[in-house]
C-alpha cells in the first residue's frame, strides 16, 4: 500500500522487487496476505492520520493469521521513528526511505519473529537498487536525485528525505536504458526539485543538459519530470522541451502563494513577478503546454489581502489544474513555530473559494479541447473499469471506450467532452 508522492510510488516499485525476490506473490485481498508493507507519507497531518488509521485497521488480520507480517516504510516512519511502535505495536518492522535495500534481510528476521526498527541514517545512492519491479511495462519512474535542501518553512520533506544529492549521469543513463528495455514508453524523472539537478556532481551538467541527453537517446517516447521549483526553473529547460523530440509539454510549477510577503515567510526565494515572467516565457515558447501548480492556503499570517493575491494569480495565469492544500502544521519545521496561525474555519472557507474558481478555469480550458485529436498512451482501465484511460503528452487524462488489447499502446483519440479533471474521448479508427 502506497501513500504520498510519486517518489513513494517509485520506492514501492523497488520494495516490490525485493519482496518478489523473497518468493512472495502479490494479492489484492488483505485476508490472503502473509506480508503487508505500507509505504508512508507525512507531508500533511491528514496523510498521517489516514495511515495510522489504516495500520490499526490491519491489526485484526493479525488475529486471523498469526504469521502475518506487517511492515512500514517511508517518510512517516522516518519522522516518528521509535515512537511509532507506541502507536502501532503490532507492526513487525519499520524503516525509513533510505533503508529499502535492507528489506530482504528484515523479512527473513521477521519470519523468525524478530522485530526491526530502522537506523534512520542518511545514505548515498546505491545505483543497482534503484531498478524496481515495473508494474506496468509501459510507464515508470526514474529518480534523478534524492532529498531536498530548500527548507521551505512549512515543509517536512527535507527532514525525512535528507540532503539533496544528484545521481551521476552514467547511473541515470543506465537506468533509462533498463526502463527502455523493459518496454517503458512513458517515464517521469523524479526529484523534489529536479531543476537544481547536477549540484555537487563532478561532471558539469544541469537539468536542461540531462533532458537533452536523454532525449537524444530516443529510446523512450515520453519523458516527463517533476517537481520543478520556480527559483531554479529556467529558459534552457523550456528550450530543451521546445527543441526536443520526446520531452513532454507539461510543466508542473508550484507557486504556493500569490503574495510576496507570504512567499518570503515560506522561504521560497522568488517573487510573484519573477514567477509570472517564467510562466509568460513558457506560454510564449510552448503555447500548447499544460501548466499545473500547487497552492497552500492559510499559511501562518496569511491575510485576506494575501489570499486575494493568490486568487488573482490563479485568475490571471489560468492553470490547467492546481493541487490546493490547507496549510498543515508540521512539528519541527520553522512555520510550526510562527504564532500567527490561521483558524481552521478560515482556511476551509478560503480553500473552498479557491477550488471553485480553479474548477471553473479547468473546465473552461478543457472544454476548448473538444473536437481536438490527441495521441494517447493507454495505461489501463478507469476507476469504474468501464472505459480505458490514458494520458496526452500534456498529462491530461483521457477516458474512452475500447478493449484491453489497447493497453500499453498509443492510440489517436478525439475529445468529445472536456470535464474538470478528465477528458472524455472516442478512439479514431484509421
Ligand atoms: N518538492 C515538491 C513537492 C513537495 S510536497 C515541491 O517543492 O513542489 C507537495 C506539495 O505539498 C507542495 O508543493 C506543497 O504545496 C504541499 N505541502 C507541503 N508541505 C505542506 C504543509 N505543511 N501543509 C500543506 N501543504 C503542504
Ligand atoms: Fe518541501 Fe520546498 Fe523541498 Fe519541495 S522544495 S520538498 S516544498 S522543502
Ligand atoms: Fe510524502 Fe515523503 Fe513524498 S512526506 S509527499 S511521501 S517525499
Amino acid at each position: 500500500m502506497t501513500y504520498g508522492c510519486q517518489m513513494n510510488v517509485h520506492d514501492s516499485e523497488i520494495i516490490k522487487k525485493y519482496v518478489k525476490e523473497c518468493g512472495y506473490d502479490f494479492t489484492e485481498k488483505i485476508e490472503n496476505a502473509s506480508l503487508i508493507i505500507i509505504n508512508t507519507c507525512c507531508v500533511r497531518e491528514s496523510a498521517e492520520k489516514r495511515i495510522y488509521g489504516r495500520v490499526n485497521f490491519l491489526k485484526k488480520f493479525k488475529y486471523l493469521n498469526p504469521y502475518l507480517i506487517i511492515g512500514m516504510a517511508g517518510c512517516l516512519v522516518q519522522k516518528d521513528k521509535k515512537a511509532l511502535f507506541k502507536k502501532v505495536p503490532h507492526v513487525d518492522f519499520a524503516i525509513g526511505p533510505q533503508e529499502i535495500s535492507k528489506i530482504p534481510e528484515i523479512i527473513k528476521e521477521a519470519r523468525k519473529g524478530i522485530k526491526y526498527i530502522g537506523d534512520f541514517k542518511e545514505r548515498e545512492f546505491i545505483g543497482e537498487s534503484e531498478k524496481g519491479l515495473i508494474e506496468h511495462p509501459y510507464q515508470s519512474w526514474l529518480s534523478i536525485m534524492k532529498g531536498c535542501d530548500n527548507y521551505c518553512s512549512y515543509c517536512i520533506v527535507p527532514y525525512v528525505r535528507g540532503h539533496e544529492i544528484s545521481k551521476d549521469y552514467n547511473i541515470i543513463e543506465d537506468e533509462f536504458k533498463y526502463l527502455a528495455q523493459c518496454g517503458v514508453k512513458d517515464v517521469t524523472l523524479l526529484g523534489q526539485n529536479v531543476n537544481s539537478y547536477g549540484k555537487g556532481l563532478e561532471e558539469n551538467i544541469n537539468f536542461a543538459e540531462l533532458m537533452i541527453r536523454l532525449d537524444k537517446q530516443d529510446l523512450i517516447p515520453r519523458i516527463r519530470f517533476m517537481t520543478s521549483h520556480p527559483k531554479d526553473f529556467n529558459e534552457a529547460i523550456v528550450n530543451a522541451i521546445k527543441n526536443g523530440k520526446n520531452l513532454c509539454d507539461h510543466i508542473h510549477l508550484p507557486f504556493q502563494a500569490g503574495s510576496d510577503n507570504i512567499l518570503k515567510k515560506m522561504n521560497r526565494k522568488y517573487t510573484v513577478n519573477e514567477y509570472i515572467k517564467k510562466i509568460e516565457f513558457v506560454r510564449q515558447e510552448l503555447p500548447d503546454a499544460a501548466l499545473t501548480t500547487d497552492i497552500i492556503v492559510g499559511f501562518p499570517g496569511e491575510t485576506e489581502e494575501d489570499f486575494n493575491q493568490t486568487i488573482k494569480l490563479v485568475q490571471d495565469l489560468r492553470f490547467d489544474s492546481a493541487h490546493t492544500f490547507i496549510y498543515s502544521i508540521r512539528t519541527g519545521t520553522k512555520a510550526a513555530e510562527f504564532e500567527d496561525q490561521i483558524p481552521e474555519e478560515v482556511k476551509k472557507e478560503r480553500i473552498k473559494r479557491l477550488i471553485d474558481i480553479q474548477n471553473d478555469i479547468s473546465i473552461e480550458i478543457n472544454k476548448k479541447l473538444e473536437g481536438k485529436i490527441y495521441n494517447i498512451l493507454v495505461e489501463g482501465r478507469d476507476k469504474n473499469k468501464t472505459r480505458l484511460q490514458g494520458r496526452t503528452t500534456s498529462n491530461k487524462i483521457v477516458v474512452f471506450k475500447g478493449d484491453d488489447s489497447l493497453i500499453g499502446k498509443f492510440v489517436d483519440v478525439k475529445i468529445i467532452e472536456g470535464l474538470h479533471w478528465t477528458l472524455i474521448g472516442e478512439k479514431i479508427n484509421v
